[in-house]
Formats: C-alpha cells, sequence, structure tokens
C-alpha cells in the first residue's frame, strides 16, 4: 500500500540503482520528490544536466550536505563557491603530475597506490594487511581504513570524547587512529599551498594559502573520494567479471596483445594505459551501471532559475534541489539502446578500435563543471595497471555455495551487485558473501 503511494519507493538510500531510468521513463525527464521541507528536481535530459553543471554560480553545490566530510578540516568538498577555487588550485598541482606517473583486497590495491603516490610511502599488498594486524593503528594505511570504516561514527561524536577514560575501547581506538593519520600527512599539499601562495604574492600581497586544518581537511578528502571510489568500481568489475568468462578472454587477448610478457615495472603511460582500451572499457562499463555517486545534487539558493528542457522553458523556484540523475541518464534506452541495463563493456569499443564517445551529458560518473572529480585521469591509470595486472596471466571464477547450482549461484551473484550498503558512496552490502577462486591461465 505505502509503496504504491510512492512514499518508501523513492524514501530509501537504494532507490536510485534498483529504479535506473524507470522512475524518469515514466514520468518524464524531469520530476520533483515533493516533502514537507524540501523539494528535490530530478532531472535526466542531457542538454539539461550540461547546462546545470555549467552554470555553477546559479546551481550550486549544496555544501551543508558534505558537512561529515569536515572530520579534520574544511575542504574543497566543503567550502563555498568562492573558497571552493583556492581550495581547488591547491589540490589539483599534485594531481596533474601524478595521474601520469604511476602505474585481493581492492580496498587495499586502491589505498596502497594512493599512499605511494600522495605519500612516498610504498606498500607490498601483504604489508599494509599485515600493519593492520601487527601495528594496531599506528600505520598510515590502517589508520585511515579505520577512520573510512567509522566515518557516521567521526560525524557524530566529538573526537576528544574517544580519549576519555570511560570512553568504550572502540571509540579509543578511532581517537587513536584520528592522531596518527593526522601524524602521517605528508607534505605534498602543504608544499603545493606555499608555491600557490608565493605565486599569488606576487601579484596581491594580501592572498594566502590553505591553514593547516584546511590542508588536513584536504589531505582526508582525497583519501576518502579517491579510495573507495575506485576500490568499489574494481569490486564490481571483478564480480561481473567473474560472470563472465567470455568478457575475461576478449579482455585478456588485448593486454596479452600490448603488453605480452614484459614486467609490469616497464609499463608506462604512453606506450601501455593509452593502448589498454579493453580494460579502459570495463571501467566505463561498470561506472555507467555501477557509479559510485549515483545522483548529484545541486541547490537554486535564494533565487529562482530558469532550464530549458525539450523545447522549453521550465522556472524552478528558490530553494530547490536540483538532482542530475547520473544513474538514470546512463541506463536510459534512449541513449543506449534496448540493450541498457546490460553489462556490456565491448560497447565501448567502436569497429575501428577507437573509444566510442558517449552523447554528451549521457555519461557522467566523474560529474562534470568546473567542480568535476579532479582524480579522474588517477582512477582512470589506477584501475588499467590494476585490471591489467590481474587478467593477463589469470581468470576468476565464482565458488558455488554447498548445494548451490550454477543457475542459484548466477542469480546470487546479480543479487549482490544490486544490494548496496547504507555508506556515502554506492558499495555492495554483502561482498563478502562472494567467495572468488584465480587460477592461472595456462593458453596464455
Ligand atoms: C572511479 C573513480 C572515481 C569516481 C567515479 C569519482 C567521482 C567523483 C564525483 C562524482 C565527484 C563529485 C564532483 C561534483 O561535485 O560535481 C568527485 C569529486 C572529487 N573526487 Fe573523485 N572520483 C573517483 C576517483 C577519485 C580519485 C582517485 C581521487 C583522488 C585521488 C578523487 C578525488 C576527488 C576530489 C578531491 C573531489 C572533490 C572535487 C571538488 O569538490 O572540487 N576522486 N569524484
Amino acid at each position: 500500500m505505502l509503496r504504491s503511494l510512492n512514499l518508501t519507493r523513492y524514501g530509501s538510500r537504494d532507490w536510485h540503482l534498483r529504479e535506473k531510468a524507470q522512475a524518469h521513463i515514466k514520468y518524464g525527464d524531469t520530476w520533483a520528490l515533493v516533502t514537507p521541507g524540501q523539494i528535490w528536481l530530478n532531472v535526466a535530459n542531457p542538454e539539461a544536466i550540461v547546462d546545470i553543471f555549467q552554470r555553477r554560480t546559479q546551481f550550486t553545490r549544496p555544501v551543508e550536505l558534505y558537512q561529515m566530510l569536515n572530520v579534520f578540516g574544511r575542504n574543497v568538498s566543503t567550502v563555498c563557491w568562492v573558497e571552493w577555487k583556492s581550495h581547488r588550485r591547491i589540490i589539483s598541482a599534485p594531481f596533474n603530475e601524478l595521474g601520469e606517473q604511476h602505474c585481493m583486497d581492492t580496498r587495499t590495491v586502491s589505498l596502497n597506490v594512493l599512499a605511494a603516490t600522495g605519500f612516498s610511502r610504498s606498500y607490498r599488498f601483504s604489508e599494509s594487511r599485515a600493519s593492520d594486524e601487527h601495528d594496531g593503528v599506528s600505520g598510515y594505511w590502517a589508520a585511515l581504513m579505520t577512520l573510512m570504516d567509522n566515518s557516521l561514527f567521526m560525524q557524530l561524536v566529538l573526537r576528544a570524547t574517544c580519549s576519555l577514560p570511560f570512553a568504550p575501547a572502540l571509540w579509543g581506538k578511532i581517537g587513536e587512529a584520528a592522531d596518527n593519520f593526522k601524524d602521517h600527512l605528508a607534505s605534498s599539499l602543504l608544499r603545493a599551498s606555499e608555491e600557490y601562495s608565493h605565486e599569488k604574492q606576487s601579484i596581491s600581497t594580501n592572498s594566502k594559502g590553505l591553514t593547516i586544518d584546511e590542508l588536513l581537511g584536504n589531505i582526508y578528502l582525497i583519501n576518502i573520494a579517491g579510495h573507495d571510489t575506485t576500490a568499489n568500481t574494481l569490486a564490481y568489475s571483478v564480480v561481473n567479471l567473474a560472470m563472465r568468462p567470455d568478457v575475461q578472454n576478449w579482455l585478456s587477448e588485448e593486454i596479452k596483445a600490448v603488453v605480452g610478457d614484459d614486467p609490469s615495472e616497464t609499463w608506462n603511460y604512453e606506450s601501455t594505459f593509452k593502448h589498454l582500451k579493453r580494460p579502459l572499457a570495463i571501467m566505463y562499463e561498470t561506472l555507467r551501471l555501477f557509479p559510485p555517486i549515483m545522483a548529484m545534487p545541486k541547490f537554486t539558493g535564494d533565487q529562482h532559475q530558469s532550464l530549458f528542457i525539450n523545447d522549453s522553458i521550465i522556472t524552478i523556484p528558490s530553494n530547490v534541489y536540483v538532482v542530475p540523475s547520473l544513474l538514470a541518464v546512463q541506463s536510459h534506452p534512449s541513449y543506449w539502446g534496448e540493450d541498457a541495463l546490460e553489462w556490456k563493456p565491448s560497447r565501448w569499443i567502436d569497429a575501428d578500435n577507437g573509444f566510442v564517445v558517449p552523447r554528451k551529458g549521457t555519461y557522467l560518473p566523474w560529474s562534470d563543471g568546473a567542480q568535476n572529480c579532479p582524480g579522474k585521469k588517477f582512477s582512470q591509470v589506477t584501475f588499467v595497471a590494476v585490471v591489467a595486472s590481474l587478467f593477463r596471466f589469470h581468470r576468476v571464477h565464482p565458488l558455488c555455495a554447498d548445494g548451490e547450482s550454477d543457475e542459484e549461484l548466477k542469480a546470487r551473484l546479480h543479487k549482490t551487485v544490486e544490494e548496496i550498503s547504507h555508506g556515502v558512496l554506492l558499495r555492495m552490502k554483502d561482498a563478502d558473501s562472494v567467495r572468488l577462486s584465480w587460477t592461472l591461465h595456462t593458453d596464455l
């Protein structure tokens, strides 16, 4: 009864994943979710979405929704538009160099890449896990992992409370992790901030870099933003690949042709990454159906705004959340065909072996406009390197549970990728229930 009235249908956190383009197919390119306190206008029209992202001062980022990211200090995601520019400029400096330089538990892999590039700390896969077991939360890896697993807690509980004598042991551990992570924060952003400050001072003596708290806030944000996004994309990709041996063959065929038996230390951006189109197609296709952020809210603030949609202009009142429905537009049959809901990486490679460029406004997992994701290239290089390493000589197979038939196994895996946990980003709720076996593929 409640569901037929749509009271619960669009109220749960997973409704974007459950509905995909369905709500827009039923109600049109725009439809509003109206509650007594707020209006959320969902938009799945490609041109309108591009327009919203371009008009960044009219459709602003509602920073009040991101305050949970202020654990160590304000940062690029939580400051207003005017301050955002200096935060963004400073955090972008290391990215511009890092993306092209570098380059199982998918969280470990992506965290190790972040540690190696951002903090010049190199871990072997087994070492980072071992540091967790032996050093409690003193290592960079273990400290950050503890913070990420408890981000909601960090939002609700004051840091100082964690060290009180009567605080539960877990609180103490989280507080210790926060202190240790702060100690581990290295100097790359600090240096960038100083350089930026000097550069600006030659133009205007009043300009300043970021405060120490803001630097810490940004380093924490980059770790949060850069970690589970790539890790979850890898996890969704591996589970989908496990269900599709044919796609694994297609993938490794290209990896073998590009890198052959060359040791991975010799792979580089120009001669390797640029030619590994199929691993990138795996990433693009996974992000099309499983984007870490399924919808990207913007806000009209104290002004009404007009928006051009399908040959007419609509007027959106002030104080309305305007939400480009990223997943809806990425799974809409009008733009992706009748097989829009099928996970099909080959759709990204055209007949001339070129990488397909989708129609503008129909594919935005890294968002769009000035405030888009600065880690886009970084995540691509990481993903491609990891997938190429995994699937060059190996294949992955899902393992049946006791007494489970192949059909039941398939149905269970499909269900697992469609059920999400209640975190900030899209993440499988029950990933641990999927058991995978990796085998050496001797034909290669
Ligand atoms: C699969 C990988 C990734 C996806 C899909 C992704 C997606 C996104 C999206 C949708 C946003 C919001 C943009 C907006 O507000 O319009 C964002 C912001 C951001 N991402 Fe990523 N991201 C990924 C990987 C990374 C990585 C690896 C890093 C860093 C190492 C990173 C750093 C950031 C930062 C710092 C922001 C805030 C930018 C700003 O507010 O100006 N991301 N990302």
